[in-house]
């Protein structure tokens, strides 16, 4: 039987970074992703759209699949610049978070705290469907805020526009990354969309059979399953290099790879290796270490 699902690379800032992108793209290929979503870019007034700030961009998804940016904000007029630099830098498409459920962002009003805002939620949807164009510009968002009802009450705003397609992380925004995700209330809100839905949250790889939507956003379990391969080393050394020509000193490397391991920890040989890889003061101590 064909496997008509499409699966999308979710965007885990501080992970799937431009670097994973490049050196885990043999990997990303295998798994058949149809394509990545980068990690939010904040757009804030006054914002100006340079090479620098467009750096994770470079070479997509390190040419395994198609590459979504992603903007942070809630300034529609800075998001038009970001999407006019998204659009200069040949991305035909671009996405809005509206899920994170961080704190600090939260309550600045931004990720999942556009939902206290739905005025605002509207006039950024609006302007991001009138830069990128119909079809080529989309929302992931959570089921709420506090409650898994919120995101229903706010359909009726979202059918307003044409999106590439509503990705739904089937949590609240006060469950941040666990518990369990509410299949019942994606489903009713899913029913309501009069868009493209994509599932996300807790997706296994391959997806579980009675996964709730065609196309589907994986993102951990992905990450988690690349350190039970059996080159995982070569993977990971490959990462460090790959890092090394673009962040500068031991501290920030070695900080980046210890975000990747923490999701490694759960594989026999890295549990043993993890005392030793949270102790390594350099990155030579790292590589070291993974030979070992
Ligand atoms: C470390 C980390 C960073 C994340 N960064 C982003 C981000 O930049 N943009 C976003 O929309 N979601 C972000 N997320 C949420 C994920 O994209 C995804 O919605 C969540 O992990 C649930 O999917 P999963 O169970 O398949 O991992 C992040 C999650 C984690 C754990």
């Amino acid at each position: 039987m064909v496997d008509e699902r499409e699966l999308w690379l979710a965007p885990l800032r501080g992970v799937t970074v431009r670097a994973f992108r490049e050196a885990f793209a043999g990997p990303i290929a295998e798994a058949g992703f149809k394509g990545a979503f980068a990690p939010f870019i904040p757009a804030n007034p006054g914002i100006r759209v340079t090479g620098r700030l467009l750096v994770e961009l470079a070479d997509g998804a390190g040419g395994a699949c198609e590459l979504v940016p992603q903007v942070i904000t809630k300034h529609p007029d800075a998001m038009r610049e970001l999407l006019k630099g998204f659009k200069g830098a040949g991305f035909a498409r671009a996405d809005l978070n509206a899920g994170c459920p961080f704190p600090m962002i939260r309550r600045r009003g931004r990720g999942s705290g556009l939902f206290r805002t739905p005025d605002l939620l509207d006039r950024l949807l609006e302007a991001g469907c009138d830069e990128m164009g119909p079809d080529a510009f989309s929302l992931k968002i959570r089921l709420g805020l506090e409650r898994p009802d919120e995101l229903s009450a706010l359909m009726p705003i979202i059918n307003r526009y044409p999106l590439a397609v509503l990705t739904i992380h089937a949590r609240t925004a006060r469950q941040m990354y666990e518990g369990a995700c509410d299949v019942v209330r994606f489903r009713e809100a899913a029913a309501l969309s009069s868009n493209p839905v994509m599932y996300n949250g807790d997706v296994a790889l391959p997806p579980q059979e009675d996964a709730p939507a065609k196309m589907l956003m994986v993102g951990r379990a992905f990450v988690r399953a690349l350190g039970g391969r059996d080159d995982a080393a070569e993977l990971l050394a490959r990462y460090i290099d790959v890092s090394c020509k673009e962040l500068c000193g031991d501290r920030p490397l070695l900080g980046r790879m210890k975000e990747l391991l923490a999701y490694w920890c759960k594989w026999p040989r890295w549990r043993r290796l993890w005392p030793v890889l949270k102790m390594c003061r350099s990155v030579d101590e790292m590589r070291l270490a993974i030979k070992g």
